[in-house]
């Protein structure tokens, strides 16, 4: 089902944005398509756009729950989320718990390694960059946010990590990393934005002790191990409380 919408804003990689029915929302459609490598690596997964939406609505509602100012305001359609509209504040904010990914590429610590405190890292949102991290003078040379605002971020998506780490630690999960966009609302207020989903998140099986079966996210599709849509079901069944 689609819903009533206006014309198309913005197209990404998994999702589209469309206007709504007031100036201060939109409606946005998550795809099925995957991407990974900024993109170098593609494939289209029936039935991916439907899981990302539905479990970020549900990590939406819990975070909602404990206070954290998300632009999510309600599902749509199975396919379909309501928001805030948001400026876009061009960071992505990675947070990890455990050593994996980029951060084993790029340095030697030893994948596996837990991080505590959480390592928080921000990257400049920028496809044609390859969305290169960013060093604090980098950060304060491009000038997109205030020494106040970057103390914001980094409390928020800090509290967002606690509770994320607890909710799928209480459905067996390891919250492995994770990235976040942030953006600002018509009175100025940061909100979470984007999706919070496996395509976003690092999320291991407590159950499954194997390093390859366990994993239940977006690395599925980036290592080429098969069964993408399976995992993700198996998330949404557990954030479903199924
Ligand atoms: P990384 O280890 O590849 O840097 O990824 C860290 C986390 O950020 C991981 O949970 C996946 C997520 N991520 C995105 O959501 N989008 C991206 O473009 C990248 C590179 C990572
Ligand atoms: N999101 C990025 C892409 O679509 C990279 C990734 O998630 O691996 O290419």
């Amino acid at each position: 089902m689609t819903p009533d919408h206006g014309p198309l804003l913005y197209e990404g990689k998994a999702k589209r944005v469309f206007a709504a029915d007031q100036p201060d929302r939109v409606l946005v459609e998550f795809k099925n398509d995957a991407t990974a490598f900024n993109a170098l690596k593609r494939a289209e997964l029936e039935g991916k756009g439907r899981l990302n939406c539905q479990i970020s609505a549900r990590l939406f509602e819990m975070l909602e729950r404990e206070g954290v100012p998300t632009h999510y305001l309600g599902l749509a359609a199975e396919t379909w989320m309501l928001v805030q509209h948001v400026d876009v504040i061009p960071l992505e904010v990675v947070i990890r718990n455990v050593a994996t990914g980029s951060l084993c590429k790029q340095t030697p610590i030893a994948a596996g390694t837990e991080l505590s405190p959480a390592l928080l890292d921000l990257y400049y949102k920028d496809d044609n960059l390859g969305d290169p991290l960013l060093s604090e003078s980098r950060l304060q040379l491009l000038g997109l946010i205030s020494s106040q605002q970057r103390l914001e971020i980094e409390q928020l998506a800090r509290r967002v990590n606690q509770l994320l780490l607890s909710f799928f630690e209480s459905l067996d999960l390891l919250l492995v990393d994770f990235k976040l966009e942030l953006g600002l609302n018509s009175a100025g207020q940061l909100l979470v934005a984007d999706e919070i989903s496996p395509d976003t998140c690092r999320l291991w099986d407590h159950r499954n002790s194997d390093p390859q079966a366990r994993i239940l996210d977006k690395d599925r599709f980036r290592q080429d191990l098969g069964g993408v849509i399976e995992a993700y079901g198996e998330i949404l069944k557990r954030v479903q409380g199924v």
